[in-house]
């Protein structure tokens, strides 16, 4: 997938005053404080103008492509549901109002809060670029996610990359606040690796225990049956503009995007038989499926070519695709989605 073109230009126009070898060296310098841990006590990651740009230049594009990919996955759940609201906790430059826009482009209001004023002042640069009256008039609220705000509820709530930058002790008091402001759907994204889902199950955990029911990933409302080192993850390939290169120091044009996450509503989806956990296994006379399903939790299936029909359908899976009811059509997902 691409960023939106008016997003993409937005981001270069941005990015346009400070030059490439800067944007490189700062984002390195950030990127070894990501890797290090926990941000600084009361503190962010990413704070000063520089900083924030070469945040922007280098995950920007991922953070996009991720929240695209989830938010898609919470339409193909709810058909019917058309968020009007979006709350956006720790929007950054406001990464998932784009996104919420892309996929459901009647989004009438966003409220974005953030902690950092230069992020808001980069996000409001952004979003000026932008045609859509939910990212143009988007109200941003200048505060701190552990202090003492109050928001109205909002039928989409989002919570991007942001759980792992709060201190531990404080993950579920803060789950609970955005639980209360939701009215639809509630959704948390965090890096996909080992620990992010950890922070993903539990908060999945806590929100079934408040009587959310699950729209996405997980095809159930019972406890992930993942064991020992496996962890649920999905991924998707953005592309990388040149400056994004530049940036970065690679050739590639692309890159795949690892995110975990966990799509919480007050009202429960339409049952559906599973969903695809992992890259399908293609073989010559068969396809590998691992799955996961209401019914038995984590299957491996194997697909053979004899059995034609379902062969047929399995070929258009990919990695995050959903099982339908046995009478309805397989949805492909989009064909660069999924990427290994
Ligand atoms: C990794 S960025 C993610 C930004 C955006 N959600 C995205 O997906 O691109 C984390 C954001 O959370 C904000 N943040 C972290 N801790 C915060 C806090 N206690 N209060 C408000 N914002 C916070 C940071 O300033 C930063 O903008």
């Amino acid at each position: 997938m691409e960023l939106p073109g008016e997003l993409r230009a937005a981001l270069d126009d941005a990015l346009a005053a400070l030059p490439a070898k800067r944007l490189a060296t700062v984002a390195a310098d950030l990127s070894l404080r990501y890797r290090a841990g926990t941000p600084p006590p009361g503190g962010t990651f990413a704070r000063s103008r520089e900083d924030i740009a070469a945040y922007a230049a280098v995950r920007l594009p991922a953070t996009y492509a991720a929240s695209y990919a989830a938010l898609r996955q919470v339409r193909e759940r709810l058909p019917d549901w058309e968020p009007a609201t979006l709350a956006d906790f720790g929007a950054g430059p406001g990464t998932a109002m784009w996104a919420a826009s892309a996929v459901w482009p009647d989004l009438a209001h966003s409220t974005l809060v953030e902690r950092e004023a230069e992020m808001i002042a980069f996000g409001q640069r952004l979003a000026a670029e932008a045609q859509s009256s939910a990212i143009h008039a988007a109200t941003w609220i200048k505060t701190d996610l552990l202090g003492t705000w109050d928001i109205a509820p909002h039928d989409l709530v989002i919570t991007s990359y942001v759980l792992g930058e709060l201190p531990e002790p404080q993950h579920a008091a803060f789950l609970q606040r955005l639980w209360e402001r939701t009215a639809g759907t509630l959704v948390i994204i965090e890096p996909g690796t080992p620990a992010g889902f950890a922070r993903i199950r539990q908060a999945r955990l806590q929100l079934l225990a408040a009587g959310a029911h699950t729209v996405a990933p997980c095809p159930h409302d019972q406890p992930c049956p993942m064991v020992d080192d496996n962890w649920c993850h999905f991924s998707q390939r953005v592309a990388r503009s040149r400056l994004h290169r530049q940036v970065k120091g690679g050739d590639l044009g692309f890159e795949d995007e690892k995110f975990a996450f966990a799509a919480m509503a007050r009202l429960a989806p339409e049952p559906i038989r599973g969903r695809v956990i992992r890259h399908p296994q293609v073989q010559k006379g068969h396809i590998d499926l691992e799955l996961c399903t209401p019914a038995d939790g984590l299957q491996r299936t194997v697909v053979t070519r004899k059995d034609r029909a379902r062969f047929r359908q399995a070929r258009d899976l990919r990695w995050g695709s959903i099982l339908p009811m046995a009478d309805e059509q397989a949805e492909p997902a989009e064909e660069d989605d999924a990427a290994d």
